[in-house]
């Protein structure tokens, strides 16, 4: 969402790319510039025609990913964002994770080798050094299409041990996937889902802060990224 990108742009000082990189009718928005001697592009999702809200979800992730990499054939693919945290894996409001893994808990296929299909499971870059050297928390990512969920998609996130559940990690996974480009993701925490207040409005109150959570931890990561092999993260 346009709030979770904004204030990480304005840290970098990123700008927004003229003429596009990436060109219409694909709604994505990207903003480019240098980190440490990064070059570091911000790819936002853009806005629904229709509606004018942002776009968000699977669908516009694997989209701007895609087209993305193809753009700009970046080393590592960092999914940022904020998500929904389960109290039973340590999760509280505003904490960042470092996922170690992404799952999709709403692809219920249950027919032969479509229910691994369906879930997705799918490693992400691993980092113990950058995660020691930032006291992040860490665990597995569930993207699903919806802010709520059914006891289903309950189910399947406790047998994986997830500890935050958001609705983009898992699509873009499958485009990284595509192109063998390693994926981190990095996710402030909004909401718990696994506690008592209703998501919306918890999601909401706490938008504000997670970004700004998300914007001091992600130069932070670039920051350790930089100048080092993907072996010695
Ligand atoms: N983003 C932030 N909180 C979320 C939640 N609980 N579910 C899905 N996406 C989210």
């Amino acid at each position: 969402m346009e709030a979770e990108a904004q204030p990480l742009i304005q840290a970098l000082g990123l700008k927004e790319d003229a003429p596009p990189k990436i060109v219409g009718p694909a709604p994505c928005v990207t903003f480019s510039g240098e980190h440490d001697g990064l070059k570091v592009h911000v790819v936002w999702n853009g806005k629904d025609r229709d509606t004018g809200v942002d776009n968000v979800g699977t669908v516009p992730a694997s989209l701007s990913t895609y087209l993305a990499v193809m753009a700009f054939k970046p080393d590592v693919v960092i999914s940022a964002g904020t998500a929904g945290g389960f109290k039973a894996q340590g999760a509280a409001i505003g904490d960042v994770f470092l996922g170690t893994a992404v799952i999709n808990h709403d692809r219920r296929i249950p027919l032969p080798n479509f229910d691994k299909y369906g879930i997705g499971y799918s490693l992400c870059l691993a980092t113990p050094g950058l995660q020691e050297a930032l006291s992040l928390k860490q665990g597995v990512v569930s993207s699903g299409n919806s802010l709520d969920y059914t006891d289903k998609c309950m189910e399947i996130m406790a047998q994986h041990s997830v500890a935050v559940k958001e609705m983009e990690a898992a699509a873009i996974a499958w485009a990284c996937n595509l192109y063998h480009v390693p994926l981190m993701c990095v996710k402030a925490v909004t909401d718990i889902v696994d506690g008592d207040r209703p998501t919306s409005e918890e999601f909401l109150e706490n938008l504000h802060a997670a970004a700004a959570a998300l914007q001091g931890t992600l130069p932070r990561v670039l920051s350790r990224l930089a100048g080092r092999k993907m072996s010695e993260l």
